[in-house]
């Protein structure tokens, strides 16, 4: 493992005012986005609307790197330039999704644990082959009455650690995502206390299994009301929240720490990861790696038709902007109705 390397890459993912366009949907994910705008979720769709967000005119100063689905990679632009290609050579770090998704977890009711590390040593070497430069691995935390239980903690962290050892031998950067979702009514204090728990017992795993944190990137949620939620935490809440919880247990080694959207509006996140970055100065990179929250208006304009097609990088292309000035801590919210 050449960990200056990995280093370097994490940082061209999450600094210099960059983030990560999280375009990895799952081919029933990316379904229901279409179902969404009309739009049958054929392979050929798939692609020309990868191709749009990817492809958009000066996102590569914004956005560092891409996570795509298997799909994905080996697909190529309509003039032929396999996408990992085109991408790398436009300074965007080509990135790719390898947990095969969360599942029940036996014996405990309402929880779930990622899967996908069978076979994944062999799976990571064909990705590096096919451009990959980092990979990505989520796992789901749900809140409820007497969820997450520490066994599911410790379940999900082992895993996303033995991803994350295997990647690291590969020489990819392991994107590690232990998301705590939004979903619920519980207030902002719980969310913060589980996305504790969850920090705690993902660093733990991590030393344990020896994984290098100056090469990995950590995705995190946001630490927020749920949404059904009464009384929702303000703006400045999540931002002091999230920091506190990040303060206490993200050491400075990681380079980058880039945040998931997980339901909030696209301005929402926007707005919340620079209210943060206002807060510093902080020991790592605090950036954005949203899916929903970049691609949502682009989705909206383009509606699966082609003379909708600029008009979808238009706004893939505002969203990466304006994230970046986030990142920076230069975002205010009346640059929202400014022209891109
Ligand atoms: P959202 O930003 O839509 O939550 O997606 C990010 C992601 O990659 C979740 O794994």
């Amino acid at each position: 493992m050449n960990l200056k390397e990995l280093n370097s890459v994490a940082l061209a993912m999450t600094g210099n005012g960059k983030g990560i366009l999280a375009a990895d949907e799952s081919s029933p994910t990316i379904k229901k986005r279409f179902d969404t705008i009309d739009t049958e979720s054929t392979e050929e769709n798939r692609r020309r609307y990868r191709e749009m967000i990817i492809t958009a005119a000066g996102a590569e100063d914004y956005i560092g790197g891409v996570i795509m689905f298997d799909e994905t990679i080996r697909q190529a632009t309509s003039d032929g330039v396999p996408f990992a290609k085109y991408m790398s050579d436009r300074g965007m770090v080509p990135g790719i999704k390898v947990d095969t998704g969360a599942k029940p977890l036996a014996g405990f009711p309402g929880e779930v644990v990622t899967e996908g590390l069978d076979g994944l040593r062999d799976r990571l070497a064909e990705y590096y082959e096919l451009g990959a430069r980092f990979a990505k691995w989520r796992a789901v935390i749900n809140i409820g009455d007497d969820i997450p239980s520490d066994f599911c903690l410790q379940a999900n962290a082992h895993a996303l650690a033995r991803y994350a050892a295997l990647c690291q031998e590969a020489q990819i950067v392991p994107i590690v995502e232990p998301e705590v979702l939004m979903d619920g009514a519980h207030s902002i204090g719980r969310c913060e206390d589980v996305t504790n728990a969850a920090l705690d017992a993902l660093f733990g795993q991590l030393a344990a299994h020896r994984v290098a944190l100056e090469g990995l990137v950590l995705k995190p949620n946001m630490v927020i009301s749920g949404s059904d939620a009464q009384d929702r935490a303000s703006p400045t809440e999540v931002a002091e929240a999230t920091l506190r919880s990040l303060k206490a247990h993200v050491p400075a080694e990681v380079p980058g720490i880039a945040f998931l959207s997980g339901g909030q509006t696209a301005e929402e996140a926007t707005e919340h990861l620079g209210l943060m970055n206002q807060m510093g100065p902080l020991p790592w990179e605090l950036s954005f790696s949203y899916g929903r929250a970049l691609q949502a208006p682009a989705l909206d304009a383009w509606r699966g038709k082609e003379e909708n097609y600029g008009a979808g990088q238009a706004a893939l292309y505002k969203r990466a902007k304006l994230n970046s000035l986030a990142h920076f801590g230069k975002y205010e919210t009346s640059m929202e109705s400014e022209a891109a």
